[in-house]
């Protein structure tokens, strides 16, 4: 099987829909079977040190999924409410990890909104921060930042600012680093820097980097022991992941290198669609392109429907690329964007409306459009 050869050759709705490479296969065959619950499993073991050292920590617990992995995380780090955490308001594990914050750890939420827009900064972390013994509050306990967000790379220096800061007020820093391999690919700064800012940090296995099955999180020993307590907790304990690390292990030799061509082919079309008069709502770093649709007189609908004419699978305004989409599907893609922009401006030519609405429903296709609209 070639990489093109993949289900999620034609598929830009999202880079978890990557499939396991022939490698990825051929190592689960050679895994070992110790039970992982009772820490007995070499290939999960050495899965974890190695995910560990490549982060500059201590040790490394492997769990199902990047949801698992923050939510665990945020919760060792917590101990007596009121307490609250701080995020960026479009945070995947305010936004979508289905209320877990509340409901795993009892915690308020600070959602902040970046000023510039794009990402957070210590200034804006800043003037959200709830210190002091006011009873009427719930005082910040842990900041948690996201790494790529959007696919946007947060600057590494206003990452050791709001880390200087959260370590001078003694509050927790965890990152939600699913996507942190795809800024490593793209600044050449080293998993390790990135992880002496944070107490702790999720790393995705399963997205871009294209693993069936899991996330490594990252830390001291003493929080990953209480994170893998809330794991067993939540019925994440694995027996012979060995098959699963095994294939997550391929993954990062195999495709972690192939990110930052990844980034160049989306970087390439962004352009290419830019040129047709598309414009998008945040700045194409990496492997996401958001686009405005209503700026770009696009009707979502229509764009679905002519890329399945195509057949082509595109979510709305996200673009996902990863590294089985296919050349002919980038084609297609294109071809897809012509055909809508074309069928808008007829509708509008024509007296009606172009159609194009607000997107609604699901946030994961929506919700950047919402830097654009709120002022
Ligand atoms: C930034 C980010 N964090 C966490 C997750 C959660 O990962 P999972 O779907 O494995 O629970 C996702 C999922 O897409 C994500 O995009």
């Amino acid at each position: 099987m070639t990489e093109y050869e993949s289900i999620a050759a034609t598929d830009f709705k999202s880079d978890t829909v990557t499939t396991p490479t022939p490698s990825m296969l051929q190592a689960m065959l050679t895994a070992t079977h110790g039970d992982d619950v009772y820490k007995e499993d070499k290939t999960t073991n050495d899965l974890q040190a190695r995910v560990a050292e490549m982060c500059g920590k201590p040790a490394g617990l492997f769990v199902v999924s990047g949801t698992m992995g923050n939510q665990i995380c945020l919760r060792a780090h917590l101990h007596q409410p009121p307490y609250s955490i701080l995020c960026d308001y479009r945070a995947h594990v305010y936004t979508h990890e289905a209320g877990g914050l509340a409901m795993l750890s009892q915690a308020m939420v600070t959602p902040v909104h970046p000023r510039n827009k794009i990402y957070l900064t210590a200034e804006d972390v800043e003037d959200y921060l709830i210190l002091g013994d006011d009873i009427h509050t719930a005082p910040t306990r842990v900041i948690s930042l996201e790494n790529t967000l959007g696919g946007i790379i947060m600057p590494i220096e206003e990452i050791a600012k709001i880390s200087a800061l959260a370590r001078r007020h003694g509050i927790k820093i965890h990152l939600d680093g699913a996507r942190l391999w795809n800024a490593a690919a793209e600044t050449g700064i080293p998993l390790s820097e990135y992880g002496q800012y944070f107490d702790t940090m999720s790393l995705c296995i399963s997205k871009g980097l294209g693993a069936p099955v899991g996330t490594v999180i990252v830390g001291e020993p003493d929080v990953l022991q209480t994170a893998n307590w809330f794991r067993k907790q939540a019925g994440g304990g694995i027996r012979q992941a060995g098959l699963l690390a095994a294939a997550a292990d391929v993954a990062i030799t195999e495709i972690f290198p192939k990110l930052k061509q990844t980034h160049e082919v989306t970087k390439k079309l962004a352009s290419e669609l830019e040129e047709m008069g598309l414009t998008f709502q945040i700045p194409v770093q990496t492997n996401f392109i958001f686009l405005d649709l209503v700026k770009s007189g696009i009707d979502p609908a229509v764009l679905i429907e002519e890329g399945n004419k195509l057949g082509i699978t595109i979510a709305g305004a996200r673009i996902a690329i990863h590294h089985q989409i296919s050349p002919g599907a980038i084609e297609k893609l294109k071809l897809a964007v012509k055909k809508s922009l074309e069928i808008s401006k007829h509708r509008q030519e024509n007296g009606g409306t172009n159609g194009v609405k607000r997107p609604e429903g699901s946030l994961a296709y929506g919700v950047y459009d919402k830097i654009v609209i709120d002022h």
